[in-house]
């Protein structure tokens, strides 16, 4: 596996697999009480320019089961705060810490980041992308579906973080994804673009969501106003108003298709209160799982990437 885990990309076939039966030996391992300290001694930054709730209990609950420490890092405490260079950032933090997980607002920041870092650095979301996220989703579609092959994904909403990592996994594993998003509120041009050419069971840009949700095995959403995009939320509710997840849509789907969500979620915007605390939701789960596929990745970056 590569050093870093900025986006999908970083990952083959292989690297997917390897991250997946990871989790699920180490979701075995707590569940039957095992200790299991891959990580003992070693120490993983958490850099946030943005809040979190799962991401950052997943990645310091999850060290700490390995055996290690967290350290959290708010931009506002930091020297990066005041100026001093990312690849300066970089480049001392790899003398302190074996890995780091940033959560930000430029993509490029992370790329500069892991250019100059020495050790392992995790992308835990930006506007771009959101990859810890949808490896957590498609190990929870696993668990709940036995498997991704050939399934239908929907997603319905904003082309945002969340729809750009959808595309990237589409373009590396044989599922279908269908997109569903309101005019000009379009995903990347580029990760669309290559998506649709790499993609095995296709990938399809619609506009209308029933046709997205049409037979669907999985339906997705997100928020309409991401982090940094607060002061766009009336016109963003507008423009998506046709956009929520209620239980007419659901019914499009499989009749056991599942309802998934990223968290954190606004009912009654983007997703009916029914549809998220109703049966076929697995929000929760979804969730849950972030904490093991977070240890997966770390494990399998933080003692050295290569095959064991
Ligand atoms: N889904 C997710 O990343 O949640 P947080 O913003 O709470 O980390
Ligand atoms: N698209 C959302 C995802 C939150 C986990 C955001 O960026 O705010």
């Amino acid at each position: 596996m590569k050093k870093d885990m900025l986006t999908i990309h970083d990952l083959d076939v292989n690297g997917f697999n390897r991250i997946f039966n990871t989790a699920k030996k180490l979701k075995d391992q707590l569940y039957s009480g095992e200790v299991h300290d891959s990580l003992r001694g070693k120490t993983l930054g958490m850099l946030f320019d943005k809040s979190s709730t799962r991401t950052r209990l997943s990645f310091e609950a999850g060290i700490h089961q390995l055996g290690g420490t967290g350290i959290f890092l708010s931009r506002r405490d930091i020297q990066l705060g005041r100026g001093e260079t990312v690849a300066d950032t970089a480049r001392v933090v790899s003398r302190y810490i074996d890995g780091i997980m940033i959560r930000t607002f430029e993509q490029d920041l992370i790329e500069e980041f892991a250019k100059y870092a020495t050790i392992p650095v995790i992308n835990g979301l930006t506007d771009l992308l959101h990859p810890c996220q949808v490896l957590s989703d498609i190990f929870t579609i696993i668990e709940k579906k036995g498997g991704y092959e050939g399934l239908k994904i929907a997603y319905i909403g904003d082309g945002n973080n969340m729809t750009n990592s959808w595309i990237n996994a589409a373009a590396r594993l044989p599922f279908h994804l269908a997109i569903a998003c309101p005019e000009g509120y379009d995903p990347d041009e580029a990760i669309l673009e290559r998506g649709i050419g790499e993609s095995k069971e296709g990938i399809e840009f619609l506009r209308i969501p029933a046709d997205a949700a049409s037979g669907a095995d999985v339906i997705y959403t997100d928020v309409w106003a991401s982090m940094g995009q607060e002061d766009e939320q009336e016109e963003r509710v507008a423009a998506f108003r046709d956009y929520q997840v209620d239980e007419k849509l659901v019914g499009c789907a499989k009749d056991d298709a599942i309802i998934m969500h990223c968290l954190p979620a606004h009912r009654g915007e983007e997703i009916a209160a029914s549809v998220i605390d109703g049966p076929q939701s697995v929000i929760i789960d979804q969730a849950e799982n972030r904490l093991h596929v977070q240890k997966a990745i770390m494990e399998i970056l933080m003692t050295g990437g290569d095959e064991k």
